[in-house]
């Protein structure tokens, strides 16, 4: 699943195989836009005058379409939100829902055909700019839909006759609409539904074979997302607007992350807004990150990331991949039934605390030399730390192993299973666990931890939020997997193992 497997698969496959095996490529587009809002998202406006804010929002979108098409991007990405805004409920939202068509039961480009819907003014502008810039566009826009829903005719309807759902549309190179997908994991957002189900949506391009939608919180569930990676897609496209959460969550730490863990590429476009915290977008694969996380002070504007990344699809035509190995993908993305707990074989260092980080009692030890090993356990998950510090003349940074097993509490519930080496935001034991910035300590380090799930989230994070690619990362067939980094390039912020357990989360 991590990176040395992959990459000795690939050096195997390269040399077993014959033609081109890893070289498919393509050029992808993600756009980190500076959304422009509707200063009084509680009151409602007239279609009018929510067409006339949506238009400026998506002028710039068109600006950012003809630019990303001169890279030779195929298919670029915006955010969540990133034509409306957010913060409405669901009376003052009205002005702005236009009603989707479902791609699935009809074949419709708004761009040649606008006639045959009213009201879709939205759909019709990025239609006619994806057949104008020749690329695929993906874009998040409320949508309505009358009840009964064709997808499910039984399920009962809100009491004012209809849905609302926060939605990601796909279209074509040609304007077609090929994709709708409806986010199913809420977070605030008292203007939209959640959808009766989970909804499962790919779509296919001629030039990397299929691509699975989510809208930013997804991202932690199992569905839609999991299900999409279990179902083999490999490509997924991530419209979001992500409230930082360091020491854990902050936006391309969590991105580079799942990429990393689930073995995928991700194209997360997130928006930009530095009142909310929202900054951090990027294109991954498991290989590779472009990134890009404005620092606190940059100016707030947009960002266009462009990348020829590799095609992933273990079914497409390009792809000579027809070995077990590169297509059976339910083998390699299943769950490992949990192993078994045993009695850790480290006894826990003596002197351990219990701190706070996002709002979970983690069990904290401290570092308190230039090298050595650390163990901390969180009842019988414990992560193990082997490290050698090099700490800057006079710099008096604190940093603590933690564990935690359990649920997440908060807004929702997650089961998760955490190893995190991280710098305390202060000098004192009880800021370890808080978010910070910056820091000057680098370190080698190997952290370790036996996990419940094969769904482990690896990540490394320097000072300034920059990201490092872990030097080795390995799963072992107990469960045991082992993250290896040194020669850091800076001060380090957070190195996790961030296990979910998805399987717990209704228990
Ligand atoms: C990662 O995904 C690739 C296909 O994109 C697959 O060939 C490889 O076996 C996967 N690696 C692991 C460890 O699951
Ligand atoms: C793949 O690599 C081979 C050998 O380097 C090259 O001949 C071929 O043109 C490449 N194909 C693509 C699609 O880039
Ligand atoms: C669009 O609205 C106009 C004016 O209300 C109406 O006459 C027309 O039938 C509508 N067209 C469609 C396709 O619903
Ligand atoms: C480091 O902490 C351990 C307990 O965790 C303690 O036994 C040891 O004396 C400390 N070492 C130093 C150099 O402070
Ligand atoms: C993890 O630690 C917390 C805080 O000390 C504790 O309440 C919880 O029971 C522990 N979890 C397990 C599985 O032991
Ligand atoms: C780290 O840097 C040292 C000194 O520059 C070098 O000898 C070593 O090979 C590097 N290690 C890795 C894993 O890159």
């Amino acid at each position: 699943m991590f990176w040395v497997v992959v990459l000795s698969f690939f050096l195997m496959s390269v040399i077993v195989r014959t033609g081109p095996v890893m070289n498919s490529s393509y050029v992808a587009a993600v756009y980190e836009h500076n959304v422009i809002l509707n200063p009084d998202p509680h009151v409602p406006l007239s279609r009018t005058a929510a067409l006339q804010h949506m238009q400026k929002n998506l002028d710039i979108y068109e600006e950012q379409a003809a630019r990303a098409a001169q890279q030779g991007a195929q298919i670029l990405v915006f955010p969540e939100d990133g034509i409306h805004g957010f913060n409405y409920n669901r009376l003052s939202i009205s002005g702005y829902l236009e009603t989707i068509p479902d791609p699935q039961q009809e074949s419709w480009n708004p761009c040649t055909e606008p006639g045959r819907y009213n009201n879709t003014e939205v759909l019709q502008r990025l239609s006619c700019m994806a057949r104008h810039y020749n690329l695929y566009v993906v874009a998040n826009m409320p949508d309505l839909q009358p009840c009964p829903l064709k997808t499910d005719p039984s399920s009962s309807c809100p009491p004012d006759g209809h849905w609302q759902f926060n939605t990601n549309v796909v279209f074509s190179s040609d304007g077609l609409l090929v994709a709708r997908y409806h986010k199913y994991n809420l977070y605030f957002e008292k203007a939209f539904d959640t959808p009766p189900q989970p909804e499962i949506i790919m779509f296919e391009t001629p030039f990397a074979g299929r691509f699975g939608l989510m809208i930013c919180f997804d991202i932690l569930f199992h569905d839609p997302t999991i299900a999409l990676v279990e179902k083999g897609v490999h490509q997924l496209i991530y419209p979001t607007a992500w409230l930082n959460a360091l020491p854990l969550l902050d936006s391309v730490q969590f991105q580079r992350a799942f990429s990393l863990g689930a073995n995928v590429t991700l194209l997360a476009a997130n928006l930009r807004n530095n009142q909310m915290n929202m900054r951090g977008s990027g294109i991954y694969t498991p290989f590779s990150a472009t990134y890009y996380h404005a620092q606190k002070g940059e100016p707030e504007e947009g960002r266009l990331l462009v990348a020829r990344v590799p095609v992933l699809d273990p079914l497409w035509v390009g792809w000579s991949g027809t070995t077990g190995e590169g297509v059976d993908s339910s083998q390699s993305t299943s769950f490992a039934s949990p192993p078994t707990e045993t009695a850790p074989s480290v006894p826990p260092s003596s002197a351990t605390f219990i701190s706070s980080m996002l709002d979970d009692p983690f069990t904290f030890v401290l570092l308190n030399q230039t090298e050595g090993e650390v163990n901390t356990c969180n009842g019988t998950f414990c992560c193990h730390l082997q490290y050698r510090r090099f700490q800057q003349d006079g710099s008096k940074e604190l940093y603590a192993l933690g564990a935690f097993a359990g649920k997440h509490s908060g807004y929702r519930h997650w089961a998760v299973q955490v190893c995190a080496l991280v710098r305390c935001a202060g000098l004192d034991i009880s800021s370890c666990g808080q978010g910070v910035e910056e820091a000057e300590s680098k370190m080698d380090f190997t952290l370790k931890g036996k996990f419940g799930t094969r769904y482990v989230y690896p990540s490394v994070l320097a000072s300034k939020l920059v990201l490092e690619q872990p030097e080795h990362l390995e799963t072992a067939a107990d469960g045991t997997v082992t993250m290896r980094h040194s020669n850091m390039t800076g001060g380090l912020l957070t190195a996790c193992l961030f296990g979910r357990m998805y399987h717990l989360d209704n228990e």
